[in-house]
């Protein structure tokens, strides 16, 4: 099937592809899109002529009015034959980021972190490669609909191509992420698809380096360890980054993730701050309690210098993640391209 852009390019959609984002990503168009899963809309686009199936009516990232006027999402529409679409390249991300692919991926092993978040670690029968930040398409047996999960690793030693890593946190009565704990056991096969994403560690510049923050939100710890990996990679020169990495938690119970942070090691590069939002009463706890947000600015400002001295990466639930870019954009002026995050929808 071929699908033609108005005013642009055209690509063709292999069979088996599952969606049309999918296939104009693979076929090297720019297809804006965030969550690839039908939460944020991003991905909106006219269809002008053709067949196309929708393949999750109710997606969230569709409001009313958007539906009135007809607007479809493109990682929730398949092409059923030759069609012509209208949409305006994302024109944001450079050339020479590793290609997306699906591939059958072993679950080699998973291992618990805090009561409802585990490490789960596939091994690939290829190395598509990913950047620290990105994320993964999985397939979840009996499910519809694929679900997004962060690397949690960095890409790094040989040894570790092709074996990519998820912290995967429980949601209750949520279907993607209870089939994956409790009908994938290790050996088990399921389809992986990536990786995707913006929010991919940038490369230090090399007259200014600019230390980095990381702010997770719960399981946006994965994707936060992903950076923080990759900035602890670099050579450990005078002028090496530093991470400055926000943990929220909620309470005592999920501590196991902060232990995964101090882990990474890093010495003086890394500087760890877990905040609380519910502890517990009577179990032991020092450190900061509420919104990790305002941890953020707390620490920030003490530290004396302006916001804009560091680059920014965090992830987590909506109401963190917006709470933080309207820290960040509105009212410390941080340029864009210095702000890279994902919202979990
Ligand atoms: C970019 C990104 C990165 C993420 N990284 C992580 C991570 O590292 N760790 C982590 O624990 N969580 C992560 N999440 C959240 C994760 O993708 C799931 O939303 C979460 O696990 C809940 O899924 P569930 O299936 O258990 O819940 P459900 O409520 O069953 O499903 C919610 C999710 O599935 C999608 N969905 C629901 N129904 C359908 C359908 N019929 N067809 C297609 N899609 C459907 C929704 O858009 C939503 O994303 C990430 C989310 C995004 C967008
Ligand atoms: S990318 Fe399609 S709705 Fe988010």
């Amino acid at each position: 099937m071929k699908v033609q852009i108005e005013n642009g390019p055209a690509f063709e959609v292999a069979a088996g592809e599952d969606s049309l984002l999918r296939a104009a990503l693979r076929a090297g168009f720019d297809f804006p899109y965030e969550c690839s899963v039908g939460g944020c809309g991003a991905c909106r686009f006219d269809l002008l002529d053709g067949p196309m199936a929708t393949l999750w009516e109710q997606a969230p990232g569709l409001s009313e009015r958007d539906r009135r006027r007809g607007k479809r999402l493109a990682c929730q529409s398949l092409p059923l034959g030759d069609c012509t679409i209208r949409v305006r390249p994302a024109g944001s991300e450079p050339s020479g980021l590793p290609a997306a692919q699906r591939l059958s991926a072993t679950l080699m092993t998973r291992r618990a972190v805090t009561p409802d978040l585990s490490e789960f670690t596939f091994r690939l029968p290829a190395d598509p490669g990913f950047r620290a930040g990105q994320y993964a398409l999985l397939y979840p047996p009996g499910v519809q609909g694929a679900r997004a999960y962060s690397f949690s690793d960095a890409p790094g030693e040989p040894a570790d191509a092709g074996i990519w890593r998820f912290m995967i946190r429980r949601v209750p009565g949520g279907r993607g992420s209870n089939a994956l704990f409790d009908q994938v056991s290790p050996g088990d096969v399921i389809d992986l698809d990536g990786p995707y994403g913006h929010a991919w560690l940038r490369s230090a510049d090399a007259d200014h380096p600019r230390d980095v923050v990381c702010v997770a939100g719960g399981s946006g710890l994965g994707p936060m360890l992903s950076v923080a990996r990759g900035v602890l990679a670099e050579a450990a020169t005078a002028s090496a980054r530093r991470v400055h990495f926000f943990l929220g938690l909620r309470t005592q119970a999920e501590l196991g993730a902060a232990a995964e942070v101090e882990s990474l090691g890093g010495g003086d590069r890394l500087q760890l701050t877990t905040v609380l939002s519910n502890p517990t009463e009577g179990l032991a706890w020092s450190g900061p309690t509420g919104f990790v947000h305002h941890q953020v600015e707390a620490t920030l400002t003490a530290l004396g210098r302006p916001f804009d001295a560091y680059d920014h990466y965090f992830a987590g639930p909506p109401p963190m993640v917006e709470a933080v870019q309207e820290l960040l954009m509105v009212r410390r002026r941080v340029p864009f391209g210095q702000i890279h995050f994902d919202r979990f929808v």
